[in-house]
């Protein structure tokens, strides 16, 4: 058995996640706002031509916010919110050489993250418009700087003594899209290493349109997170001919596994219905915290938190019912501010 949490030297470093930072610029928009710039509420997408405007219109609202964001960056963050060990968490990405970057250094630094960014020179730190109306969100990511990460900056020895240190490791899709080597690395590296190799569905778009790498890094993963929709667009590109949620799961656990690996886990959330888990070849369904729809600020963040709460139990040792708590008392907490935010300290056992 693992030490228990208590033990800081353990838990030093043990968790790196790796992703595209992004800075939130969130803000509430009615239906005209997304209507004018062609988004659909609830999706997750890369920005084009069209959006260019988007982002000078929302950063002049009243009410914006700028807040660090990414989907890897904050679940890293709540699970090192969570743990309350500074230092136990790490993360890598790539920013620019710009205001925007030095705040995000700050924030996550000030969270107790240990982090790693690679600078770009030429491009500026990413921007992710976070669209919330009628208490759910969209999200547009300009990855811009992000989209500039290379292997080589996890393989500099000042870096990757960071993923030797750590024994978990966790990757939304989303930077699929960005660096499938670097991905690769650190799967492979989870393989002859012994260690914990984690992702995400992340986006509809990233299941349909980056099988490829995705199916690859699947290879090698231990646990994958998604939600329904992402889980139900995967299954639709595999051809498997069921929208059942636990028939899925159950699937996609099956899928080849790296001799060594023991058994790919597979969690899918379903916003307030229960969340499915495919564990031994079997699905069990797991009910989540009920809230009244009054007391929901935003849905944005709740898919990264619970993985982020999932994450800071399982470094600990725990089992998947205690890492589920730990997940749904995280999103729970963060569907009650706005965006990927929450209290100083939290209340979790
Ligand atoms: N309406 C809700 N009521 C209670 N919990 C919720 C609700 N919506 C989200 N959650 C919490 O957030 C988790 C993830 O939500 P979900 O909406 O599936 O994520 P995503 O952001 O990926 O769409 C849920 O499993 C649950 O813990
Ligand atoms: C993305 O950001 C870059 C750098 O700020 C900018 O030049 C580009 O126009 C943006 N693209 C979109 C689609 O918003
Ligand atoms: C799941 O997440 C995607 C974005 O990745 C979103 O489009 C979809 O609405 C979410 N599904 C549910 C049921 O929350």
């Amino acid at each position: 058995m693992p030490p228990s949490g208590s033990d800081v030297a353990y838990l030093e470093r043990i968790l790196m996640g790796m992703g595209n930072p992004l800075l939130d610029i969130a803000a509430v928009v009615d239906d005209d706002f997304l209507e004018r710039y062609d988004v659909k509420l609830n999706n997750a997408i890369l920005a084009e031509e069209k959006h260019i405007p988007m982002y000078k219109e929302l950063a002049e609202l009243p009410d914006v916010k700028f807040i660090a964001g990414g989907a890897t960056q904050n679940a890293i963050r709540v699970a090192q919110w969570m743990l309350q060990v500074p230092g136990a968490t790490s993360y890598m990405g790539c920013i620019g050489k710009d205001e925007f970057g030095q705040e995000m250094i700050k924030a996550c630094s000030a969270d107790g993250v240990n982090v790693h960014y690679m600078e770009d020179e030429e491009h500026p730190t990413g921007t992710c418009a976070v669209l919330v109306c009628r208490g759910e969100r969209s999200l547009v990511a300009n990855l811009s700087a992000a989209n500039c990460y290379k292997s080589e900056h996890l393989l500099e020895p000042t870096n990757w003594f960071v993923a030797e240190r750590a024994k978990y490791f966790y990757i939304a899709g989303f930077f699929l899209t960005v660096s499938p080597e670097s991905v690769l690395i650190l799967a492979k590296h989870s393989l002859t290493e012994k260690k914990v190799f984690m992702m995400n569905l992340a986006a509809p778009f990233i299941c349909e349109f980056f099988t490829k790498p995705l199916v690859e890094a699947l290879f090698y993963c231990d646990y994958l997170f998604g939600n329904e929709t992402e889980a139900q667009t995967f299954a639709r590109v595999q051809g498997w001919e069921t929208e059942d949620l636990g028939e899925i799961a159950v699937k996609i656990s099956q899928l080849p596994l790296a001799e060594g690996k023991q058994e790919r886990i597979v969690v899918i959330t379903q916003g307030g219905d229960p969340t499915v888990v495919a564990h031994g070849g079997k699905a069990t369904f797991h009910p989540v915290k009920p809230i009244s729809k009054n007391e929901i600020v935003d849905t944005n963040g709740a898919g990264d938190s619970f993985v982020g709460g999932f994450l800071s139990q399982l470094v600990q040792g725990k089992d998947i019912e205690q890492c589920i708590r730990g997940a749904n008392y995280a999103a729970n907490v963060v569907i009650q501010h706005s965006s990927c935010t929450y209290p100083a300290k939290p209340s979790f056992e």
